[in-house]
């Protein structure tokens, strides 16, 4: 006799890649993301998901991501549980599966910070609740629901521009990589060599990537320009080779110059001034990281009704 995965597997929706939502769910959920942000501004008590649960798995820091989804869980009149290996029987080496089917148990959605992107898969293949991604060593898909919102409330469809992402081909990246198939917008990749995206990645979205080695190039015409950090949570050891080979891949005054006048600069946060972006650069005026960070809490809002109310 064999068990399946979930009884209820097909019904749920579950968050794991930006390619989990088409173009118009992406559209909606940022529209929503703008409502949810007026309601909240206004004072508004709105509680869909009241007596609802969401248990977070932390297995690599975070302040955006832990702090958005708790205040969004009790804003919506539910409650969100912090879980880290260090005090779960998940860091003693329970299996993913068991901990899916018994978490999904008590609680109606479940948000995972992982690794291995497949431990975030094998979590939702057993989990009769939907599941999020909140960063994988392969994307960061909750990142991009907060960027495109800001991109929409600051300078509108996002559709048809010039987007530059400046650095390391990694999950942030990817999921750049991902927006820019399912919305339509070119994305110009500029890293050091041997810092390409991931192939699969590329292959994906090859007809909205053009991938180059020369960043000051790259950012000409550009209507928004990204960067992250050039070590990523679980490469610490790597720092110092990083900083030698991502040299010249700083975003200066000099990248925004050459982009277009209302060009817009973005960083996923926590940033590196003076390494990844100079400091004029992000605390200028063409900055919007602050309100990208505030709208990781609106765009998670929507992403959880959406998910759980529908
Ligand atoms: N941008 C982001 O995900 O931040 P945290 O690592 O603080 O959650
Ligand atoms: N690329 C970074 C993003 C942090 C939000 C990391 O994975 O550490």
């Amino acid at each position: 006799m064999s068990f399946p995965a979930t009884n209820k597997a097909d019904s749920i929706r579950h968050f794991l890649t930006l390619t989990d939502i088409n173009r118009h769910e992406f559209n909606t959920l940022i529209q929503r993301a703008i409502a949810l942000k007026t309601i909240q501004r206004n004072g508004e008590i709105y509680e869909p998901l009241k007596n609802k649960v969401l248990a977070m798995i932390f297995e690599k820091s975070s302040t955006r991501t832990r702090v958005s989804f708790e205040t969004g869980m009790t804003q919506f009149g539910g409650h969100a549980l912090f879980l880290s290996p260090r005090d779960t029987q998940l860091g003693r080496g329970e299996p993913v599966e068991d901990s899916a089917r018994v978490l999904s148990s008590m609680v109606d959605c479940i948000m995972v910070r992982t690794f291995d992107h497949h431990k975030a898969e094998l979590l939702a293949k057993y989990s009769s609740v939907p599941v999020i991604n909140g960063l994988t060593d392969d994307v960061h898909p909750c990142q991009l629901l907060a960027d495109m919102q800001t991109y929409a409330e600051q300078r509108g469809n996002i559709q048809g521009k010039t987007v530059t992402w400046v650095g390391d081909g990694n999950n942030m990246c990817h999921s750049y990589m991902h927006a820019a198939k399912i919305l339509d917008f070119k994305l110009n990749i500029a890293c050091p060599p041997g810092f390409e995206p991931a192939a699969r990645f590329t292959e994906e979205c090859k007809d909205n990537i053009h991938i180059t080695h020369d960043a000051l190039t790259a950012c000409e015409n550009s209507d928004l320009i990204v960067t992250d950090v050039w070590a990523s949570m679980g490469q610490e050891e790597e720092q110092k080779i990083r900083e030698q080979a991502f040299a010249d891949f700083q975003v200066t005054g000099k990248h925004m110059q050459v982009a277009n006048k209302a060009a817009l600069f973005m960083h996923c946060l926590p940033a590196h001034r003076g390494e990844e972006v100079a400091h004029d650069v992000i605390d200028g005026n063409q900055s919007v990281v602050w309100q990208e960070a505030e709208n990781r809490l609106h765009a998670q809002k929507a992403l959880l009704e959406f998910l759980l109310v529908g």
